[in-house]
């Protein structure tokens, strides 16, 4: 079990940091955790750790939303918490993103849990207090 905890919204750099030293080789990356536990915020930082120069928000009126770090590489962020029903997700094509080369980060992927592929990295996102979050894998 890997723990980063997370010291308010200026240790956020950091904490991506340590994250991207630790998930190898994963291109699958599933974020557990309640409303507003944190996932867009760490994924965002994450984002930007990788140098993607867009706007990174939460896919709203999608279900995902598609970047570029500054190599080259596409993130899918993905948000599945307005699905109905798992057809949503297949409908997007999920399975063409998954096997692509490109890195998919997960907000509430508990629903699509029967979808994830066997390999998914699942971190979940603790809420220790108002600024003070544990990632725990
Ligand atoms: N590591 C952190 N330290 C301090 N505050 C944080 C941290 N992460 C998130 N927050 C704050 O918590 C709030 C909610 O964060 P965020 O939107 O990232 O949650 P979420 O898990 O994506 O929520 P949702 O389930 O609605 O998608 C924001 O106001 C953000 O500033
Ligand atoms: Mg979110």
């Amino acid at each position: 079990m890997t723990e980063i905890i997370i010291n308010g919204a200026g240790d956020l750099e950091r904490a991506a940091k340590v994250f991207l030293s630790k998930i190898g080789n994963h291109s699958i990356i599933a974020f557990y955790g309640s409303m507003g536990a944190g996932k867009t915020t760490f994924i965002t930082a994450l984002c930007k750790m990788l140098r993607v120069k867009d706007i990174v928000t939460s896919p709203t009126f999608t279900i995902v939303n598609e970047y570029r770090t500054q190599a080259g590489r596409p993130i899918y962020h993905f948000d599945f918490y307005r699905i109905n029903k798992l057809s949503e997700a297949m409908d997007i094509g999920l399975y063409e993103y998954f096997d692509s080369d490109g890195l998919c980060l997960i907000e509430w992927p508990e629903m699509i849990e029967e979808l994830l592929p066997e390999e998914t990295l699942k971190i979940s996102i603790l809420v220790d207090d108002v600024d003070t979050r544990t990632l725990l894998f």
